[in-house]
């Protein structure tokens, strides 16, 4: 029988290239250049799968093709909100995404984040390696302690209780949550956490709050003035969901005004595009969305979209079907 073609849209780690070329009449990017619009309707039209990855805007006008070939979009990530799934299930497609498997990784960045923006280690290796360093001095760049303080997370799904559960057990952490889905009563218990019935009180007991919402039509801007206003002026703000869950215009506005005290921040509204207005901040850790960016997790990110596209194309459910 014919393997089914697909078009891999980025370059991926070699163990997962080969895994793909096993089983897959597979057409890779091995020179890594980002897709055109045009490229991934080709793709559809041209491939029995299209593997695209977060940065495809995979929109209802890419999907508009004459004749699709495609049935499936196995992406290559946990998030999906640049794929149109509306438009994509009227064109029959179904989507896969790859979660789990990049859950403590991203956790971890987000501890890393929230670390290094309450303690200035992005300020501290800056001043070190432009030579500015004078020496030890009980008032140098003092931050802010991170042990004992209270977490608010904002969607409580798998990345939102790895983050609690590495601030509780690891910084001694009180955790609140704010979720509109009831999360099972085991992960509540595990790190003592309060849940918040609105957002706006999460905000206001908190010292930090980290966003592990996914980007919706609900959450897009969550973070606005109004919200920003709502978090104490020593509080810190970490995002390592979706950079349209906040406004970034009105973060920046709100740093500037001391409303919070800082931000870590690993995506963007406009990846990879950073504002100015951002850029320009000390009180701000800014990191490239490298949230699921280990080998291991990347690795096995690829081996999932396989295996999901496999047991498709075998006519079994795919086990990571979205859509
Ligand atoms: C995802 O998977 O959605 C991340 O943003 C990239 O790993």
């Amino acid at each position: 029988m014919n393997k089914p073609k697909v078009v891999v849209t980025r370059s991926w780690p070699t163990p997962c290239e080969a895994e793909i070329a096993k089983h897959f009449d597979a057409e890779l990017n091995l020179a890594d250049h980002p897709f055109t619009a045009d490229e991934l309707s080709n793709a559809l039209k041209s491939a029995d799968a299209l593997f695209p990855t977060v940065t495809d805007r995979v929109t209802r006008s890419v999907l508009d093709v004459d004749s699709m070939q495609a049935k499936l979009i196995a992406n290559f990530g946990v998030g999906f909100n640049h794929i149109d799934l509306e438009a994509a299930k009227e064109h029959g497609l179904v989507v896969t995404n790859t979660p789990e498997v990049l859950t403590d990784c991203t956790a971890d960045l987000a501890m890393a984040l929230l670390l290094a923006v309450a303690r200035r280690v992005g300020e501290g290796e800056r001043e070190l390696r432009a030579g500015n360093w004078t020496g030890w001095r009980p008032t140098h760049m003092t931050g802010t302690k991170v042990t004992g303080k209270t977490l608010g997370v904002v969607g409580f799904g798998r990345i939102g209780q790895a983050v609690a559960r590495r601030a509780h057990h690891g910084f001694g952490m009180t955790i609140l949550f704010h979720d509109a889905y009831k999360p099972h009563p085991d992960a509540v218990r595990a790190v003592q956490a309060t849940s918040c019935d609105s957002l706006e009180e999460l905000l206001a007991r908190s010292d930090f709050v980290s966003l592990h919402c996914p980007a919706t039509l609900d959450t897009v801007h969550l973070m606005n003035a109004e919200r920003l206003a709502q978090m104490q002026p020593h509080a810190f703000l970490i995002n390592t969901a979706r950079g349209d869950v906040i406004h970034e215009a009105d973060l920046i506005k709100a740093l500037n005004d001391n409303q919070i005290a800082g931000a870590g921040l690993d995506v963007f509204e406009k990846e990879p595009q950073i504002p100015d207005g951002l850029l320009a901040l000390d009180k701000v850790v800014l990191l490239p969305h490298l949230g699921s960016a280990s080998m291991e997790t990347r690795v096995a990110m690829g081996m999932k979209v396989v295996e999901n596209a496999r047991a498709f194309f075998e006519g079994k459910p795919p086990p990571d079907k979205v859509a």
